[in-house]
């Protein structure tokens, strides 16, 4: 059997408004990846060949997210209901004949292998509902099953009966139908009920009454968890990283303190890496395998190569790059630059737009004076240079390979291969000034006490 086409509608038009924010709630990150990033991503890894989101007007800004991540868009002015969000959609699918999974940009933590089991329910119906049991079922539309699997009716806790809001399972809002009978029905909801709009839920019903099957399948209460506030968006960031600590551990990192190590939804992180307590990785980190990362240090948008060593207290920002066996030490801060293989910073240095060569050794202090108030400049360092402590080393400014400049040496021009570049004053060294001068100040203050 040849596998049906899949699409997916997203819904992401609705205010937002217990998130008390001028950032549309779609916009809101979970593992540093908006919220509506992970459902577009959803949508994708669950095989949707073509992907709608429905904005509202409040939200051009989440039109234009979608957009540029290659969705559909499709505006609804004013929302009556998830049920006339998703009717908004029929344009952008026309012509379209397969699955469609409906998805809420606002619930992050749902996996793909949970979109499919929905999908693979169509297989002997018409509509696949994922339900879950809440601690709190409160205000979730509840699943009227026959028996298990077999979905009667959705029911909102609002239009329910005391019997029917006894039942705990519960409408995670994700849903899937057959293209076939789908437009049709959403042309027949109403909005007679207590909240005056469009249910999307109500489609069961209409497949039930056209003698059609409709199944629930069931998920875990933590993945389908949705963001209505700013609680709730810690709750699911607390989720996220838990989910993605144990993964890590499961494939082999090690995490002294799993509980203060944040990840990002993009870490990728080989085997053998030790992660002491303490530990960031915002967007776009990279760590191959054997690296450790020491406690407290921040990385973001960086490479770590195999075997290096970063922190404790390091900071690695945007297009850090370290190849194998590199070390980044105590407050040292690599921006923009390349540490070649076994080159060392072992204290307290800035090492921006840089590119420093295999082997080189960057003295405490070090400082690539990168930026003049307009431009950037670059600075490269050879091949086992060594920088003297308490450098400046003023860009653009190349150190030839196996060059050594002098410490708390301001280098503003150009050091040769092998060179050794000096830029201080010379020292001036009196034999007995200091004991002539302590006898002097002592005298004087004696005088001023008389
Ligand atoms: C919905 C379900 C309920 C389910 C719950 C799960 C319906 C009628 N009810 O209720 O069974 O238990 O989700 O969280 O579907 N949206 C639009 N346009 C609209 C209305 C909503 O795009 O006109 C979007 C919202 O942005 C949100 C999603 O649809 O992403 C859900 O809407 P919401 O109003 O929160 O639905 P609930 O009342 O929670
Ligand atoms: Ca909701």
């Amino acid at each position: 059997m040849t596998r049906r086409p899949r699409a997916a509608v997203i819904l992401a038009a609705g205010q937002g408004t217990r998130m008390k924010s001028s950032l549309a709630k779609p916009l809101h990150a979970v593992g540093g990846r908006a919220m509506l990033d992970w459902s577009l991503e959803l949508a994708r890894a669950a095989g949707a060949e073509r992907i709608v989101t429905v904005w509202g007007a409040h939200s051009p800004a989440v039109r234009e997210r979608a957009e540029a991540a290659g969705a559909l868009t499709v505006l609804q002015d004013p929302p009556l209901g998830t049920g006339h969000a998703v009717r908004q959609a029929q344009a952008a699918l026309e012509g379209f004949e397969g699955n469609v999974a409906v998805l809420y940009a606002d619930t992050p933590l749902i996996r793909p292998e949970t979109v499919e089991a929905v999908f693979a329910a169509l297989d002997d119906a018409a509509v696949a509902v994922l339900g879950f049991e809440p601690d709190e079922p409160g205000g979730y539309g509840r699943l009227i099953e026959s028996a298990p699997g077999v979905l009667e009716a959705i029911v909102e806790a609002k239009d329910a009966n005391v019997a029917q809001r006894a039942v705990r399972l519960c409408n995670s809002g994700v849903m899937a139908c057959r293209s076939e009978r789908l437009w049709d029905w959403l042309s027949r909801l109403t909005n007679d009920n207590a909240k005056g709009e469009y249910y999307l839920t109500d489609i069961v019903g209409l497949a039930r009454a056209d003698g059609l099957t409709a199944r629930t399948v069931r998920a875990d209460a933590a993945e389908v968890l949705g963001v209505n506030d700013r609680i709730d968006l810690a709750a699911a960031e607390a989720a996220f990283q838990a989910r993605r600590r144990r993964e890590a551990m499961a494939a082999g990192v090690t995490l002294r303190a799993p509980d203060t190590v944040f990840f990002s939804h993009d870490t990728g992180i080989g085997p053998d890496v030790i992660v002491e307590p303490h530990v960031v990785f915002a967007p776009g980190v990279e760590i191959a395998s054997g690296a450790v990362i020491r406690a407290f240090s921040h990385l973001e948008g960086a490479r770590v190569g195999e075997g290096c060593e970063v922190g404790p207290y390091a900071r690695l920002r945007p297009g850090a790059v370290l190849e194998t066996g590199a070390k980044v030490g105590n407050f040292v801060e690599v921006k923009k630059s390349r540490l070649g293989a076994g080159a060392k910073a072992n204290h307290l240095a800035y090492i921006g737009d840089s590119d420093v060569g295999a082997k080189a050794n960057i003295g405490a202090g070090t400082i690539t004076c990168n930026y003049d108030g307009f431009f950037k400049h670059r600075t490269v360092i050879g091949e086992g240079a060594f920088i003297g402590s308490n450098a400046s080393l003023v860009a653009p400014v190349t150190i030839g390979a196996g060059a050594m400049t002098g410490s708390g040496s301001v280098i503003t021009g150009d050091v040769p291969a092998d060179a050794l570049g000096l830029a201080r004053a010379r020292q001036e060294t009196k034999p007995g000034w200091a004991a002539r001068f302590r006898a002097a100040m002592t005298a004087k203050k004696t005088k001023a006490k008389e």
